[in-house]
C-alpha cells in the first residue's frame, strides 16, 4: 500500500489498516494536497473506506510509514478512531526493525469528544 500514498509534498508516505466489525480489513494512504492543509491522514482514508463499506464499528487499527521509528496518530486521526473504535481497541505501529507499538484508541486521546455514544447526540 505504501506507493500507493500521495505524498509529494512531503515524502513520508503513510498506510493504515482497519479491522471492522464484520472482520474486513480495510486500507488506506495518506492522500497530500497542493493546498497543505487539506492533507487526509491513512488512518483517516482507511477509516472512510471502511464506512463506504458499511463499517459500523472499528476494532482495531495498524499503522505503518516503514520508518525507523512507529509513527503516532496525529491529533485529527485520534478524534476519529474514538468515532468508531471503543476506548479499549488496539491501535499497533510498527518499524523497520520489526517492533510493534501497539497502545489503544481511548490511551491515544483521553477525553474524546463522543456526543453519540454519550447519548447526547
Ligand atoms: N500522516 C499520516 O498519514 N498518518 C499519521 O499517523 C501521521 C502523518 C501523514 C500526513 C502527511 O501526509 C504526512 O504523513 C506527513 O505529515
Amino acid at each position: 500500500m505504501l506507493p500507493n500514498a500521495h505524498a509529494p509534498y512531503s515524502d513520508f508516505r503513510v498506510a493504515a489498516a482497519v479491522l471492522d466489525d464484520q472482520g474486513r480489513v480495510h486500507l488506506g494512504v495518506n492522500v497530500e494536497n497542493a493546498s497543505y492543509g487539506l492533507t487526509n491522514c491513512a488512518e483517516r482514508v482507511a477509516i472512510g473506506v471502511a464506512v463506504a463499506a458499511g463499517a459500523k464499528r472499528i476494532l482495531a487499527v495498524g499503522v505503518t510509514a516503514a520508518k525507523l521509528h512507529p509513527i503516532a496518530p496525529c491529533g485529527a486521526c485520534r478524534q476519529v478512531i474514538r468515532e468508531f473504535a471503543d476506548a479499549d481497541a488496539p491501535v499497533a505501529s510498527d518499524a523497520l526493525d520489526g517492533s510493534l507499538v501497539v497502545t489503544t484508541a481511548g490511551a491515544l486521546l483521553p477525553g474524546a469528544f463522543l456526543s453519540l455514544v454519550q447519548g447526547e447526540g
